[in-house]
């Protein structure tokens, strides 16, 4: 398709410029793990600079070559032998931190547990005791299904501690969607829970696995762990209470030393149509990747308090809580409930109460958080944060300042990350204390990494907007997709040549910053303009009237495709025809004519999927007046409905 400048197909025009830039102070710049010298150190070689990274962590047999590349497979550190769990463990009890905190857990009802390296070495090497004792070997797949507990960051480092995969199962998810993860795994153990706590609600985790299980026959033996007093069905011979079993187990367990390249676990992760891949993850390169990338990214030090507030059960949590911050020995929170339980202010309550000193949420989070207002954070000391960090879709300037204003007090440097489930690891963002921000930037990738902007032939594009592409590969890159390796080429390699294609688009600024679009599935095309849909939103929401805003593009017939903004209103504006009226000449002025919608709907909710993001495809089904598509994802089904009425009542 031409557009009206000619053969520019691939790219994507870009309109809303974001001219404010946040140098480091300078005394975070004296303090900082990251200094300016990495970039070019990285450069010189880079194979060499991850090497280096690497040779930090515990091997028990260095490798013979850093790096051999073949597209689409690479190996990282071959030949090399080691265990994760010396690294996220044993070296903290021979280094000095035996008594340190490795988790301070909160519970959704309030109790609170603390556990020390120490303590959490043990129960890793008694609970891989037990896992040996059910016939759990090498290679095996373990399936785990639990809520965000202490026992589940056991379970992930017992089975990597003997060389078992595991693959965590988000505790919402349903139990089809647990069933076609345990059947696509072929998995011989589920680790699950009697139940877990959200929003004063319980979760019935058991109940849903036994009806997932039903249909499991490679699953040979459940473990329960004991979250509550919830009621259960306890199957005889198959089901086992962690707590009877691990009062048995012996608290020494060797760790078996795998190869560099021996899977580590397998994460499940939706694709825009199909059934989920499971995205498979090896041991040297991902923890290299997750370590450096904590150290610099996270700036984390000896007395920090670290809190990412992702569920475990998505790449996030794999990364950011379990095996980059324990490789680097910190101590972090862990809280297992929802941010709104029981008022507004959990989040800055438990700061105050531990004194969080490095933040990691999600854009959607801080979304939320602005609607509620600033008077639930203003409440509480947050003054010992100092680094805040955002991951898991573009964010919006006007989020990104509020988040540097009523959370960092204007004194904490963002980190805005871009990375995927895939890529294991951060690999577009600033380095506090080196990199100048720019509100929705994720700025540049981080060293070792090498990022460029093309358009669909594979030129690159130095300024302006096109397909985000990774031309070099990293250590913790996905090495497949479990059980597919027809998908795994066609997903991801078959774009270009040998350069990885996330799927994202992005645009490329005069100062060599990347500014993440989302998704190319979420790229409009009217009237020979690509927008996305980002843009558009982040304008609307820049609206004093509007909290959150999803916007879609529907076939039109003289512009090829045209927009259709979905809007959550928030205080006191009452939804009709004026103020939709006011919203599109908004955007019109903000963006440009191109970009009005041609339609604005009032959505009180929004559908999401359990992490988060907005299912814009959902959306688009309804514009375009389709049946549903797969509505399993989603946080809350009914939101849908609801919005469908209103679309339709319009
Ligand atoms: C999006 C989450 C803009 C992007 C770690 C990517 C982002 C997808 C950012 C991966 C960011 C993630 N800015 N977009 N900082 N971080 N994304 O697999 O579209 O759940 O492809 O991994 O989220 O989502 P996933």
């Amino acid at each position: 398709m031409l557009s009206k400048k000619g053969t520019k197909a691939a790219t994507i025009d870009t309109l809303l410029t974001e001219k404010r830039k946040f140098k480091p102070s300078s005394s975070f710049a004296r303090q900082a793990n990251a200094k300016k010298s990495i970039y070019t150190t990285a450069k010189k070689d880079y194979v060499k600079f991850w090497e280096n990274l690497a040779s930090e962590l515990v091997w028990k047999k260095k490798w013979k070559k850093g790096l051999t590349w073949k597209a689409p497979d690479a190996k990282w550190f071959v030949g090399g032998k080691l265990n994760v769990t010396e690294s996220c463990l044993d070296r903290h009890i021979e280094e000095g931190r035996k008594n340190q905190a490795a988790f301070i857990w909160e519970g959704e009802p309030g109790d609170r547990r603390t556990l020390t390296y120490y303590e959490l070495y043990k129960q890793v090497c008694k609970f891989a005791n037990v896992l040996k004792s059910l016939g759990i070997r090498k290679g095996d797949r373990v399936a785990i299904y639990l809520p965000m507990i202490p026992e589940l960051v056991i379970s992930m480092l017992a089975c990597a501690r003997i060389g078992a995969i595991h693959s965590v199962v988000f505790g919402g998810f349903s139990p089809e969607s647990l069933r076609d993860r345990i059947l696509d795994l072929e998995a011989k153990l589920l680790i699950t829970a009697d139940g877990g706590y959200r929003r004063g609600q319980i979760i019935p985790l058991k109940h849903d696995a036994d009806v997932a299980l039903n249909e499991c026959p490679s699953v040979t033996d459940v473990i329960i762990i004991k979250r509550g007093d919830f009621l259960l069905r306890f199957k005889e011979g198959r089901d086992h209470w962690y707590h009877r079993m691990m009062q048995e187990a012996d608290a020494h367990c060797p760790p078996v030393s795998v190869d560099s390249e021996h899977p580590l676990f397998i994460l499940y992760t939706s694709g825009t149509t199909g059934k989920p891949k499971g995205i498979m993850h090896t041991t040297g390169g991902y923890l290299t990747g997750v370590y450096a990338t904590t150290k610099y990214v996270f700036d984390v030090k000896g007395d920090d308090v670290f809190w990412c507030t992702a569920d475990i059960g998505w790449i996030t949590g794999h990364s950011y809580i379990v095996y980059g911050p324990m490789a680097m020995g910190v101590t972090q929170v862990m809280y297992e409930g929802a941010p709104d339980w029981p008022d507004k202010d959990r989040f800055w309550q438990i700061v105050e109460d531990y004194g969080v000193s490095v933040f990691y949420t999600a854009p959607t989070a801080i979304r939320a958080f602005m609607k509620w207002g600033e008077q639930f954070p203003r409440k509480h000391d947050l003054s010992t944060l100092r680094l805040l960090g955002t991951v898991g879709e573009p964010i919006n300037p006007e989020a990104w300042m509020w988040y540097y204003e009523h959370i960092g007090n204007k004194k904490c440097p963002i980190v805005d990350t871009w990375w995927q489930t895939e890529t294991g690891h951060i690999l577009i963002t600033p380095l506090p204390g080196v990199t100048a921000t720019k509100p929705g930037s994720a700025t540049r990738p981080f060293p070792g990494i090498e990022a460029k902007i093309l358009d669909e032939q594979g030129r690159e594009i130095k300024e302006g907007g096109g397909y985000l592409a990774i031309t070099k590969p990293w250590p913790g890159m996905l090495r497949g997709i479990w059980g597919d390796r027809k998908r795994f080429i066609e997903t991801y390699w078959s774009k270009w040549d040998g350069i990885y294609f996330p799927g994202d688009g992005a645009k490329i600024d005069k100062d060599k910053y990347f500014w993440i679009l989302g998704r190319v599935d979420d790229v409009i095309n009217t009237a020979g303009h690509r927008i996305s849909t980002m843009e558009v939103e982040s304008a609307l929401v820049e609206h004093n009237a509007v909290v959150e805003a999803a916007v879609v593009g529907i076939p039109h017939e003289l512009k090829g495709q045209c927009l259709v903004a979905f809007v959550t209103l928030g205080g006191e504006t009452t939804f009709d025809d004026i103020i939709s009226r006011q919203l599109r000449d908004f955007v019109a002025r903000k963006i440009g004519a191109i970009a009005r919608p041609e339609r604005i709907i009032n959505a009180p909710e929004l559908p999401k999927t359990r992490s988060g993001k907005i299912m814009r495809r959902l959306l688009r089904d309804i514009a375009t007046g389709k049946l549903l598509g797969d509505t399993t994802t989603l946080a809350d089904p009914d939101v849908l409905a609801r919005i469908q009425r209103r679309y339709e009542e319009d």
